[in-house]
């Protein structure tokens, strides 16, 4: 790390991930540049020192973006079932090109985030495919780099809650009984404050979860506990969704993408990373059930 302290750029900040990451870098007190489209969905903009108004995806609106800069982070990626743009116009070539700008600018550090068990899910999900080739053009970089692979989020988790709110039953994949530790953004966050801090961490490719171990079934029944209603659980088999996944594939390639990770997940029987940090699902459901955002109830806890 050079003698002054480094200046980092967030790209994915407007996200659940990358706010959460912009949180605490903010508290830390680090210069930070976020990367986005809206400055409307960022946790909070005075959080940012400065802010870049640009598109991941078109290259010509990223000129600039690293100068000055001696950290990257990206978590950017698609976690919608809309059409357009795809996976590989986002999570492969929008963070390939932030890539580039950072090679450009003489960047010294890349941080990104791929997903747990990657290089496995990539032979059955395309958006693990596209982020396992982004880490592998990060390595091959000539940069210092750390790739997290994490298991899932709390924002992911959360819709085992809106299930059992607004319809009273949540549907798993399979009987639900494979484990994750989910993990909040912040203690996340805290995680990259150290690689950023201690240069013995870097280049290293590391799975995280939270410090908590659940079944989704588990989830869907703190789901039911918070709420104070008693747990109706319905489950999907997994060869269904995998059906369901090919017959929507030539019409909506990105659904395909995410339900396949998804059936990875639900037929994967352990899906933790090395336990970090120290939040809970329980208090973040709980912030939920008071009528906050997803990014208002992680910021809380
Ligand atoms: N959440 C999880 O449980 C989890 C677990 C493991 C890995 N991951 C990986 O981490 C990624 C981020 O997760 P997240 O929970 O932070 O997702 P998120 O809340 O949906 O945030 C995604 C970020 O990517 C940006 N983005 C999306 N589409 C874009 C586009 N077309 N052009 C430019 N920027 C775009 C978003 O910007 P806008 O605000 O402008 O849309 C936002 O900043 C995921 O895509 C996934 O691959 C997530």
């Amino acid at each position: 790390m050079s003698e002054k302290p480094p200046r980092i750029m967030i790209a994915g900040a407007t996200g659940y991930i990358g706010g959460g990451v912009l949180q605490v870098l903010h508290q830390k007190g680090f210069w930070i540049r976020a990367l986005c489209r809206d400055k409307g969905r960022l946790r909070n903009p005075d959080w940012c020192d400065d802010i870049f108004v640009g598109h991941a995806t078109r290259p010509e609106t990223l000129k600039g973006l690293c100068e000055g800069i001696d950290i990257v982070f990206s978590s950017i990626g698609i976690r919608s079932f809309k059409r357009k743009p795809t996976i590989w116009e986002v999570d492969y070539q929008g963070n390939l090109n932030i890539l580039q700008e950072a090679k450009h600018a003489g960047v010294k550090h890349f941080i990104f985030v791929s997903v747990l068990r990657g290089s496995e899910m990539a032979r059955l999900s395309p958006v693990a495919a596209a982020r396992e080739r982004v880490a592998q053009a990060i390595i091959e970089s000539g940069m210092d780099y750390n790739i997290f692979a994490p298991t899932g989020f709390f924002n992911d988790e959360q819709v085992f809650l809106a299930e059992a709110q607004q319809k009273g039953v949540v549907r798993l994949i399979g009987e639900g009984s494979g484990v994750i530790n989910p993990l909040s953004a912040l203690d996340f966050g805290e995680e990259v404050v150290k690689v950023i801090e201690d240069p013995e961490l870097r280049n290293q490719v590391k799975p995280v979860g939270g410090c908590e171990k659940f079944s989704h079934r588990q989830i869907a029944e703190l789901a039911f506990q918070v709420i104070g209603k008693e747990p109706r659980i319905k489950t999907i088999s997994a060869w269904r969704l995998a059906l369901l996944a090919l017959l929507l594939r030539p019409f909506n390639y990105n659904a395909y993408t995410l339900i396949k990770f998804f059936e990875f997940i639900a037929r994967t029987p352990d899906m933790t990373g090395e336990p970090i940090g120290r939040r809970r699902l329980e208090d973040f459901f709980r912030n939920l059930t008071k009528g906050l955002s997803i990014a208002e109830a992680d910021s809380a806890l």
